[in-house]
């Protein structure tokens, strides 16, 4: 068997270099990502949204997962806009949404995320597992968006266009200098992917079968960028007091909503709610596979990251690619001396900002419990209708978005639990 399956043959390799007792749960680690790589030629079932949790669901465990991103929202949606700027260097996940060409403008792209913030957040809020309940619908959306982009981009008549998404199709480039040479530089040192021959390419003509986009080990990816970063290091987002229960219960949160988005069991990054276990396969993730990949960022890489920071800047005023990129770097390790030296001063000042609030601030208790009320007032801002803060000076409000109002969901909660019903 593993002289046939090239997954089983590496694994084996692996092993024999970690034979030390020490390494023992790193194998684990590495082996669990060898399962998920597998996934790459698997495609994800978007048909029936399941209508019954799975066996392995844990209402108490899913309820401290909601918990604890409800308590520390500001933290949370910090580590998702970190995570998602650094999963753009994937060609995987880069060129469909190149393809789709919904956030690829300053304007396009305020819309777009604006919306996943709004989606995400009615699941940290709502009852996904609720018929009606807008976060139930939300799901199915999300679902619905993904189906119809996956059979857009599979189709063979427009793979070709897929495959080779480039600047060209990324709008007008932005003005301001490109900080890839700082990136370069700042990573030249750093080793190589190792899983570099068993992730498959979109546009190799060594492979048999086209890549099939939107693939189970692409969601397991996406998973990533959204409890990689806090499981690793709550402390640099806020959680600074963060319980192994809660992270446990974050965890599973995110098992839950990878099920509802037609993850496979055995593809769900989340996998068996074990906190070790997760904790070591996201650092080994990181390692193996983030950092290395941020070698090889390309210019599409950087216009659509900063279109990402420039759309979120409309309601984080101050945010940009440099300072979000730069925070990232820190946290997670990376090297990035070139980077900050070559950063605006205002840059500089605001990434200095959310390391001062988001690692030393919110060791005083109620800091991160104030820093989540004010995000959740600025996305209300733009998402609910114009009559919501008529207090609010007009000339201080965002653009605001129509559609989304329907799952912001979070005032009629918090007047459901103040009602004696
Ligand atoms: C855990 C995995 C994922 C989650 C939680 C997630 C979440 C979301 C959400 C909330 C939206 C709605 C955004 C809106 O309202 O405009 C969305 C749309 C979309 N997602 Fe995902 N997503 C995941 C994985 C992926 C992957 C792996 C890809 C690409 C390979 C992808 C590509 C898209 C596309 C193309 C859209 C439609 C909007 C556009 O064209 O940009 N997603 N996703």
């Amino acid at each position: 068997m593993a002289d046939q399956c090239p997954y089983l043959e590496k694994l084996a390799s692996l092993n024999s270099e970690n034979q030390n007792g020490s390494s023992a749960n790193k194998t684990v680690a590495e082996g669990r990502l060898l399962q998920l790589l597998e996934g790459q030629t698997v495609p994800v079932q978007m048909d029936n949204l399941p209508t019954v949790p799975p066996s392995w669901y844990n209402p108490m465990k899913f309820q401290q997962g909601q918990n604890f991103a409800r308590r520390h929202f500001a933290g949370i949606s910090l580590a998702h806009f970190v995570s998602l700027i650094t999963m753009l260097t994937s060609p995987q996940i880069l060129k469909p949404l190149i393809f789709t060409q919904k956030s690829e403008t300053v304007l396009k792209s305020f819309k777009r995320y604006i919306g996943t913030v709004v989606h995400v957040t009615s699941w940290y809020f709502g009852d996904v597992w609720q018929k009606d309940d807008p976060a139930r619908r939300s799901i199915q959306i999300v679902r619905n968006m993904h189906d119809h982009a996956s059979r857009q981009i599979n189709h063979p008549d427009r793979r070709p266009q897929v495959d080779n998404t480039a600047m060209a199709e990324c709008g007008q480039p932005f003005d301001d200098p490109s900080m890839l040479p700082c990136l370069q530089m700042d990573t030249q040192k750093l080793a190589g992917c190792p899983y570099v021959e068993l992730r498959r390419q979109v546009n190799s003509k060594n492979q048999e079968d086209p890549y099939v986009y939107f693939n189970q080990f692409d969601m397991a990816d996406s998973q990533f960028a959204f409890v990689g970063v806090i499981v690793l290091f709550p402390h640099k987002f806020g959680a600074t007091y963060a319980s192994d229960d809660e992270l446990r219960g974050f965890i599973h949160f995110w098992r839950c909503i990878g099920y509802l988005l037609g993850i496979e069991d055995r593809f769900n990054f989340c996998d068996d709610d074990n906190l070790d276990l997760t904790r070591d396969l996201c650092r080994h993730y990181l390692d193996k596979m983030i950092k290395p990949a941020l070698k090889d960022a390309s210019a599409e890489f950087e216009h659509m990251a900063r279109a990402v920071a420039k759309g979120a800047s409309l309601y984080y005023p101050g945010v940009s690619f440099e300072s979000l990129f730069a925070y990232y770097a820190n946290v997670v390790g990376l090297p990035n001396t070139n980077f900050v030296k070559h950063m605006e001063i205002f840059q500089w000042f605001y990434f200095w900002y959310l390391r001062v609030v988001f690692s030393v601030l919110c060791w005083i208790p109620g800091v991160i419990r104030l820093f989540s009320a004010m995000t959740l007032f600025a996305i209300g801002l733009v998402v609910a209708r114009s009559d919501t803060a008529s207090w609010w000076p007009k000339s201080w409000k965002p653009l605001q978005v129509g559609g989304l109002d329907v799952f912001w969901n979070i005032k009629s909660k918090a007047k459901e639990k103040k009602s004696p019903q």
